[in-house]
């Protein structure tokens, strides 16, 4: 059994969505144990993260960077950096904002930049994008273009489930993707 915790913060619903996608995209993987963790819970035992073989990270973009929350989730993890109580593990980064680029990329560098000072592995999103292959580009997966995590789009002030087919598929991909680089890891160990 594998086990991988999201790690999320989400103001209005659209974050918290996509963290589900992926966490259904993780379990098509057998034997992967899911947990939705708030970036406020796990401010308040940021710990209780040791239990997980990886981490992925989660923010809508504020401002061309990761949000408030999530950035006091970050810093709650001194003690443990101090430690590298998080080395090894496994690490991505997702985020979601409103416009097509929206400086996505700045959040996800962050995301990346934490899990380096942590020690962590970090795994991308290995997927060409299928609007390339003929694929309507609202229906295909990766149609953002993003390989050093996963970016999706909702417009703003949209209800929380309001994502382009693609990015629901992007998501789950990534998720699936991430559990079996956790399994792929644990094999390689036992070799
Ligand atoms: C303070 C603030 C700053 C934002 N900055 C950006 C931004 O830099 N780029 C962008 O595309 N969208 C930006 N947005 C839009 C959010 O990223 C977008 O609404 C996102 O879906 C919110 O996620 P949530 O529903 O999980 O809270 C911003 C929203 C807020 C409230």
């Amino acid at each position: 059994m594998k086990t991988l915790a999201i790690v999320y913060h989400s103001a209005h619903g659209h974050t918290a969505h996509m963290a589900q996608r992926i966490a259904e995209g993780a379990r098509r993987r057998p034997d992967t144990r899911v947990e939705l963790v708030t970036a406020e819970a796990a401010a308040a035992n940021p710990e209780s993260l040791l239990a997980f073989d990886g981490l992925i990270f989660g923010s809508p973009t504020y401002l061309g960077g990761v949000s408030g929350p999530f950035k006091a989730f970050m810093d709650t993890t001194g003690r443990l950096w101090r430690g590298l109580r998080f080395r090894d593990k496994l690490a991505a980064g997702f985020t979601v904002s409103s416009l097509p680029a929206g400086d996505k990329q700045s959040t996800l560098m962050a995301m990346f930049v934490f899990a380096m000072q942590h020690g962590m592995q970090w795994v991308g999103n290995p997927i060409i994008p299928e609007q390339h292959s003929g694929v309507p580009y609202e229906d295909a997966a990766n149609r953002l273009g993003s390989w050093s995590g996963l970016m999706a789009q909702a417009g703003h002030a949209s209800p929380p489930d309001a994502f382009a087919p693609g990015d629901v598929k992007t998501a789950q991909l990534f998720g699936e993707n991430f559990a079996r680089a956790l399994h792929r890891l644990a094999q390689e160990a036992l070799a």
